[in-house]
């Protein structure tokens, strides 16, 4: 149920992520009547910037993301928001936005919604914080960006903290994948029809793939991104939560717990990778300068500032993973998943690929033509859609000459509705309480138990990633990966 009033603060009010996803999604909530009348939303951040500084820089930021604004709309939004300096050090600023959140009426049923949009290591200390200020009882909300903590034991750390100041119901981690319309989109395309679930399994899914690949390079989060590379960036979160997705049983309903609880049960049937499967199972890279979209672009060492010397001790950080992982339970015993990510690839676009078992029988033994195996495409972005892959015959006289075709569901064309970024409804789900597509504790912890020991892998054996052109399809090896097991990454766009 969406309450009456909100107070919507933002801590990194001033960062990347509020001026490109988080006000441009709450501009489209305004503009869609979606927020609650009675909402504040209070940008926080080390800056010193007074109320009317801080509408007109994210005034700036929405032109610039969202274009033609409606002034009405961009007008309402502005005039609810407000900025506070505040240093994590200084008492006195926490006093001010103590005093902000308290100066209102109807306090005590006013929904607070605190976004922690700022590294991880801040998260504790800010709840701390917020705990101290008696600023945390219900109907606040907290909301944690990924990645959630650099490993196992800092992702326990933290929720650990937020968790004695915070109850479980109260803490909403997001992955921002799990909003995408595509996305959730899954789940009813698997449980709301009938014709895939009986085929959803390795009596006649041969393999599976899972590709999110980027244009874009590092950009301006080298600090962080450097730190972190593919494997925790995208893998332990937005990969794994599709594998998830694609791997889970039906559950009893998409309510409050039962989808997280089946995706835990993905999680932790994931087989865990020795060290030789680490090395023979997965791919690392990083972009060198190549050609993206017609233009030149810097290597990643370029752009982190770093000197290439082909030397060992030049940072191991990769902008690119390829992998093979299995799910071991009944469902799936047997049917690898190729799992690849990495920026500055040649083309933007996430997809998940079901390739289904040759017939059993070839009943057109002096057929002509081409076949390949059934394959379901579900492309998640840019054009989000399906298409299905099926085998037909050409008109003609000769026999059976035999050619692939495809059945097409392209989501512009079907729907007419806008889609809307996956900010815009999980916003709106912390706003309304609402946790089914936030990650749980369990969750987080399983992922990183998984990755874990990969990383730790590779930074004992201390082998640089492959080098790959930028705009290419990343190290040839990736490909390898999948082809010395008889097949082959499977791209159509729509
Ligand atoms: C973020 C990663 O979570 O997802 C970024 O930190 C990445 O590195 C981004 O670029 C990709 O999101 P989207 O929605 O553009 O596919």
């Amino acid at each position: 149920l969406m309450p009456e009033r909100c107070d919507f603060t933002v801590f990194g009010g001033t960062g990347n992520l509020s001026l490109h996803k988080l006000l441009p999604a709450l501009y489209h909530s305004e503009l869609e009547g979606h927020l609650p009348d009675d909402t504040r939303i209070i940008g926080v951040s080390l800056t010193d910037l007074d109320d009317d500084a801080y509408r007109a820089l994210v005034h700036d930021a929405l032109l610039e993301q969202v274009g033609d604004l409606d002034d009405d709309t961009s007008e309402r939004l502005l005039a609810r928001l407000h900025h506070v300096r505040l240093d994590i050090e200084e008492a006195a600023d926490w006093h001010n936005l103590y005093g902000l959140l308290k100066d209102r009426p109807e306090v005590e049923s006013t929904v607070r919604v605190y976004y922690l949009a700022v590294a991880p290591t801040l998260f504790g200390p800010i709840c701390r914080r917020l705990g101290d200020g008696g600023m945390t009882e219900a109907p606040a909300r907290v909301v944690l960006e990924k990645p959630l903590g650099h490993d196992l034991a800092s992702a326990r750390a933290i929720n650990a903290v937020v968790g004695e100041v915070f109850d479980e119901s109260q803490i909403f981690r997001i992955d921002h994948y799990l909003g995408k319309e595509s996305v959730q989109n899954l789940l009813v395309t698997r449980f709301a029809n009938t014709l895939l679930e009986p085929l959803w399994n390795s009596h006649w899914i041969d393999h599976i793939q899972i590709t999110v690949a980027e244009t874009v390079g590092v950009g301006e989060r080298v600090g962080y991104y450097d730190r972190a590379g593919a494997m925790r960036d995208m893998v332990q979160n937005h990969l794994l939560q599709l594998l998830c997705l694609v791997a889970m049983e039906p559950p009893i309903e998409v309510g409050r717990e039962d989808v997280r609880d089946e995706k835990m049960k993905v999680l932790q049937a994931l087989k865990p990778m020795t060290a030789v499967e680490i090395d023979r199972d997965i791919v690392r890279g990083r972009y060198a300068a190549g050609p993206v979209e017609g233009r030149q672009v810097k290597s990643y060492d370029e752009e982190v500032g770093r000197v290439s010397t082909g030397s060992t001790d030049e940072g191991l950080t990769e902008t690119f993973v390829a992998l093979k992982a299995e799910v071991q339970n009944w469902r799936w015993a047997g049917v690898p998943f190729y799992l690849r990510t990495g920026k500055r690839m040649d083309r933007r676009s996430s997809e998940i690929v079901v390739v289904f078992k040759e017939p059993p029988h070839d009943v057109f033994p002096h057929r002509t033509g081409v076949t390949a195996p059934n394959r379901l495409h579900i492309q998640v972005q840019p054009d989000e859609g399906m298409r299905l892959h099926l085998t037909a015959k050409e008109p003609g006289p000769g026999g059976y000459r035999l050619k692939p075709v495809s059945l097409d569901l392209n989501f512009a064309s079907a729907f007419t509705q806008r889609s809307p970024d996956a900010y815009e409804r999980l916003l709106m789900d912390v706003v309304k309480g609402n946790p089914t597509l936030f990650m749980r504790r369990d969750e987080v912890e399983a992922a990183w138990t998984w990755v874990d020991p990969i990383i730790q892998h590779w930074t004992e054996s201390g082998l640089p990633p492959k080098r790959y052109a930028a705009g290419s399809a990343g190290p040839t090896t990736a490909i390898t990966l999948i082809e010395r097991d008889g097949r082959s990454w499977q791209e159509d766009s729509l």
